[in-house]
């Protein structure tokens, strides 16, 4: 049997590999602003069965398999990396990180227990100060980057349980607003909880948590012999960009001893602007925090980050040890990471964010931020302005709600006029909404997020509503 050789690739081969497909993705980001934005639903479903395959046997050529990727299969997809993306959340995926991503899985170093790769480590840990820094979180917080927001708030609510309730947390009930994202009430069935133990309270007329209520229930509660332990507020809700009052909260959380959670994942990062500050006075109070670099750090889609004020609370929750494992350090100031958080092996994440932050320095993140709210800003008045739009939730950041004006004889026929409105601007291709319903009125959202968004996609939508609305009046 001969000795297998093909896996290690020469110099030549290496630079052949990159050559080829940095040729593919210098076109498709060359190309980016023009291409459509959603033709998810155009690839025909029996080509995409073709694709499903038993294991390779025989190899094929580079060249055809980037045929597939770029040709075949990538474009039918919502071009998440348009500047005309404002549907859901946005982020757009920075090319630094492509690069970063690149070379540290190249190196491939394991950057999960300090003493393996030290310096490196230190390269993550110093991202973490940094969004540490950027939350005003005190010296005694430490975190991680995880894969994405969800997995951060299931950790942080693991972490919540861990420390307040200890292994019997069969009474342990936590408070969330309905329009806290889905992912938190998944992280409590993962986390072990049953549904009974989840209070999902109604929202003010700003679709904000009222402390007032979640006050109410904790008393109803404890009266019932249950253990109140998490409250959950959203600073920046996925829905309509709401943030909770975080002040008033993290006061009743003092109050009634309650481990205070902030689901930050699109909001948070505002923070490193001085609107964002205002907005989210609050959150520096959390004991928790989740962050999401890959919505508001623009990083391409594979990094959320947790904070956790009390960085000890991290460690009682996932420290565990093993015979086999490397000596793990005793300098406070060190992060093993295996440590902190459910992981061990993993990506070496922290190059995601320290590449594209020491290239440019944070403020152009910050600046870029600010456009974002400028932009939002901007379209919102225009919105406000018009005769058959009704504003349903405002900016609070960058993410604004809006709908048809009330004419309607009901409620039904007000929803789909507005659906339709949205199908109608998404059919240009030239930028891409998402709805939701707020208070049971169907919305149109519009997320201003991507770092490829600027002034004139702004004007591209605005001018694709008013042809929308013309085009719809022509309908009926
Ligand atoms: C407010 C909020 N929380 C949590 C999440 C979940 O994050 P991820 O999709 O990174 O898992 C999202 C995603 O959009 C979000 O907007």
């Amino acid at each position: 049997m001969s000795v297998p050789r093909a896996l290690e690739l020469s110099e030549r081969e290496i630079q052949q590999l990159v050559d080829a497909a940095m040729e593919r993705i210098i076109k498709f980001t060359a190309t980016i602003e023009q291409q459509p934005i959603d033709l998810s639903n155009q690839a025909d479903p029996q080509f995409v069965r073709s694709l499903a395959e038993p294991i390779p046997r025989t190899p094929t050529d580079f060249d055809s398999l980037l045929n597939i990727i770029f040709d075949q299969t990538a474009p039918y997809a919502i071009n998440a990396a348009s500047p005309g993306f404002m549907g859901y959340v946005p982020g757009g995926g920075i090319f630094h990180t492509a690069i970063a991503d690149l070379i540290a899985n190249t190196l491939n170093r394991y950057v999960g227990v300090s003493n393996v790769a030290p310096a490196l480590n230190q390269l993550e840990a110093n991202v973490i100060r940094w969004l540490c820094e950027i939350v005003d979180y005190p010296t005694t917080a430490r975190g991680f980057l995880t894969s994405g927001g969800s997995l951060a708030n299931l950790s942080a609510l693991i972490t919540a349980r861990h420390v307040r309730l200890g292994e019997d947390f069969s009474k342990g009930v936590i408070y969330i607003s309905n329009q806290a994202h889905h992912c938190l009430e998944k992280a409590a069935r993962l986390a072990g909880f049953p549904k009974k133990n989840f209070r999902v309270l109604d929202v003010d007329d700003n679709y904000r948590l009222r402390p007032e209520q979640v006050y109410e229930e904790i008393v109803k509660d404890r009266a019932q012999g249950l253990t109140p332990f998490m409250i959950a507020a959203s600073a920046g809700t996925t829905n309509s960009g709401a943030v909770d009052p975080l002040p008033e909260l993290a006061d009743l959380a003092k109050r009634e001893k309650l481990w205070f959670h902030i689901d930050g994942a699109y909001g948070g990062l505002f923070r490193m602007t001085e609107r964002g500050k205002q907005t989210l006075q609050g959150l520096e109070r959390a004991d928790s925090v989740v962050l999401d670099p890959h919505k508001t750090l623009f990083l391409p889609y594979g990094t959320g980050a947790l904070l956790v004020r009390n960085g000890d609370d991290l460690k009682a929750t996932h420290s565990s040890h093993a015979d086999y494992m490397p000596t793990l350090q005793e300098d406070e100031y060190m992060m093993d990471f295996c440590e902190l958080s459910p992981e061990l092996t993993r990506p070496f994440r922290g190059l995601r964010i320290w590449l594209p932050f020491k290239m440019h320095g944070a403020q152009v993140f910050k600046d870029y931020l600010d456009e974002k709210l400028d932009l939002a800003q901007h379209i919102q008045n225009k919105i406000e302005q018009h005769p058959q739009l009704e504003l349903l939730a405002p900016a609070e950041l960058s993410i604004l709600a809006f709908a048809l004006n009330n004419t309607y004889e009901s409620l039904e026929q007000r929803n789909a006029a507005t659906k339709r409105l949205m199908e109608l601007i998404n059919s240009k291709q030239r930028v891409m909404l998402t709805g939701t319903l707020l208070k049971g009125v169907y919305a149109i959202r519009i997320a201003v997020l991507a770092f490829r968004t600027h002034q004139e996609r702004m004007d591209m939508l605005w001018e694709d509503l008013n042809w929308a609305l013309e085009a719809l009046t022509d309908e009926h």
